[in-house]
């Protein structure tokens, strides 16, 4: 590369640095995808750790400004990815973490939205359709905007397993698992092809293509059987979607999207191919089905919607107002809000309306972040952008003195 770059530098925050976060934030490192990229995680020694541990690879890759900071640091991200909460255990189904990270990830998103409005927000935390509708509520971010890891991870395996049996390189097969990142997902075989041609038309059955899929559908149930959790592959997928965000790659991935009308299907996150840039998704790529598909592709939404509705969420009204004025999009329609639940209450000026978290616009103290935002004063956004400022990078002339000895 020739010439120096006038863009500003690229800021990924990731949440939750356990296996998934911190090994996600190895792949941007070895890949030089982001300029900085700053850890978080309620376990602030493990966070600290990570960035230790990876800061030491930098006289042998691209330099990248890696940092364990607090929620407030995610200020001025790019992208801010959500991989906190609990994992699967052996016997446990994505839908069994629901209400354990409903609720770290409501609360999360929630801070985000106040913090780094204009971020892309990359979720990842299972079961993840569920979750990136969480934090679409509760971050009031504009649904383009807020991306949920999806069923790239299965689209993969299927393309390597397909690639496998083929002997054909997995990158050259184009196949997509759409839905529920779940025990509802489905594999669109009707679309799958090489080089334009049919998969159909190369030997394999019916059982042998079944076959296939059930090795993809519990690829994670065997995976956490051995060895107790997923991460490679996912890291590798997120990294992807990375790319295509702060590179307006346009790239088509198979992520969890907001789905309004495609494939008859309206107000739920799901697995379908979509086109990633910077802005976010792009466009919803609504793939033509056969009817078996689409029915099973409708299940898998109803399955993904009614776990939504269990969990009964409630935009704060503030946020409702902010993302109807950048997208137009209206919760009160989406989640069937009853109108009253939108004025506000007597004694306290808010509504009695709640967010994903439980908490009530009243007690969000940044609230006033995002009235300045709504109206165009960004004062506070500011303050607390050039504090994290000072913090990062440390200034070249500013090193600490050179240790001339050492003990051993
Ligand atoms: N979408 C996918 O394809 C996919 C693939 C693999 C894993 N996952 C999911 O990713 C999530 C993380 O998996 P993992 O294996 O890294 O788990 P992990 O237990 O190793 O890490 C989770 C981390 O989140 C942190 N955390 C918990 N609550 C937090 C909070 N409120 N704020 C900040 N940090 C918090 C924990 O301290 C921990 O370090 C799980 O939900 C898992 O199911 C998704």
């Amino acid at each position: 590369m020739t010439g120096v770059s006038l863009q500003k530098p690229s800021k990924v925050s990731i949440i939750g640095a356990g296996r998934v976060g911190s090994t996600y934030a190895f792949t941007l490192l070895l890949r030089g995808t982001a300029d900085e990229i700053c850890l978080i995680d309620d376990n602030k020694e493990r966070a600290l750790g990570e960035s230790m541990d990876l800061n030491h690879a930098m006289s042998l890759v691209e330099r990248t400004t890696i940092w364990a900071g607090s929620i407030q640091d995610v200020v001025d991200s790019d992208l801010v990815v959500i991989s906190a909460g609990s994992a699967q255990k052996p016997g446990e189904t994505r839908m069994d973490l629901i209400h354990r990270n409903a609720k770290i990830v409501g609360d999360i998103a929630e801070k985000v939205g106040q913090l780094a409005p204009n971020a892309i927000l990359m979720v990842v935390t299972n079961p993840v359709d569920v979750m990136s509708y969480v934090a679409m509520v509760g971050s009031g971010l504009a649904p383009q905007r807020v991306i949920g890891s999806g069923t790239m991870l299965d689209t993969a395996r299927l393309r390597y397993v397909i690639g496998d049996e083929l002997g054909i390189s997995p990158q050259h097969i184009h196949a997509s698992i759409i839905g529920e990142h779940g025990d509802s997902e489905i594999a669109a075989w009707s679309r799958a092809a090489i080089a334009g041609t049919s998969l159909r038309n190369w030997a394999l059955s019916e059982t042998h293509l079944q076959s296939m899929f059930e090795e993809v559908r519990d690829a994670a149930y065997n995976i956490i059987n051995l060895k107790g959790a997923t991460y490679y592959a996912i890291a590798v997928a997120m990294a992807k979607i990375t790319e295509a965000i702060l590179r307006d790659l346009r790239s088509v991935y198979s992520v969890s999207c907001y789905i309004g009308g495609e494939y008859g299907v309206r107000g739920v996150y799901l697995g379908t191919p979509a086109v990633v840039g910077r802005e976010g998704i792009l466009r919803v790529i609504e793939l033509p089905l056969s009817d078996d598909e689409l029915e099973a592709l409708k299940n898998s939404a109803d399955t993904v919607r009614q776990a939504i509705n269990d969990l009964s969420l409630k935009p704060a009204p503030f946020y409702q107002r902010l993302l109807k004025k950048a997208s137009g999009f209206d919760f009160s329609q989406e989640l069937d809000i009853e109108p009253e639940l939108l004025t506000p209450h007597p004694s306290t000026g808010s509504s009695g309306n709640v967010s994903p978290s439980g908490m009530s616009a009243s007690d969000i103290s940044a609230g006033d972040v995002l009235t300045s935002i709504e109206t165009g004063a960004e004062d506070k956004v500011n303050v607390q952008k050039k504090a994290v400022y000072h913090k990062q990078p440390r200034p070249i002339n500013a090193r600490r003195p050179h240790r001339t000895s050492r003990s051993v």
